[in-house]
Order: structure tokens, then sequence, then C-alpha cells
């Protein structure tokens, strides 16, 4: 089971750009890449940089720390796909941004 819940407003994140919001034990980065909105684990499964900080460019984000580029689409790690932070579908309802969660 899932469960859908209300991160932010769209205006809380600018135009290429990222934020990170608590969603239950988590922190969750929202990504804006053009207008699309994208939720990935905010925790770099490198060495636990905010993925938020990052560099958003082409589908991906590049993290602040040591520059590892993820999907913005599928969380992978573009240098060894086998290495990937979680992704969370989003919905954008009105000007509410939420991020689908397994109901634990
Ligand atoms: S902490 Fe993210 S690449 Fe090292």
């Amino acid at each position: 089971m899932t469960k859908r819940i209300t991160v932010a407003k769209t205006s809380e994140i600018p135009l290429n750009e990222a934020r990170a919001f608590p969603v239950g034990d988590r922190m969750v980065a929202i990504f804006n890449q053009a207008g699309v909105f994208h939720a990935m684990d905010d925790f770099c499964p490198h060495m636990g940089a905010s993925l938020a900080g990052g560099w958003i460019e082409d589908g991906t984000v590049a993290c602040p720390w040591h520059a590892w580029r993820f999907s913005l689409a599928d969380g992978c790690w573009l240098d060894n796909p086998k290495i990937k932070a979680d992704i969370f579908q989003v919905f954008v309802v009105d000007d509410e941004i939420q991020v689908e969660i397994p109901d634990e």
C-alpha cells in the first residue's frame, strides 16, 4: 500500500532548483526541472550529502559533494545503475506537490 503526502506548494521550488522536505522519517528532495517536478530521497547513496543542494542539468542532479550524477527519472547513478537513490511518484494537484510513499 502507498499513501500520498502533500510536501510543498509549487511556488516554493524555483525553476531548475530543488528543496528538501521531511516526509515520514526521511528527507525527500523535490526538483523543479523545467517546470516538471521529481522527487528523490535527499540522502546521497555515496556519503549522504543533500541532493537538493546539487546541480540540476539534462534530467540529472549532480551531488554537491563529489559530483556523482543521478537520473531524476529513476534515481540511478549514471556511472553504475546498480546504485540508486529512491524515487517517488509526484502528483501536482492545483498548487500542491504530493509524493507517493510506501504506507508503513
Ligand atoms: S556524497 Fe554524494 S557523491 Fe559523494
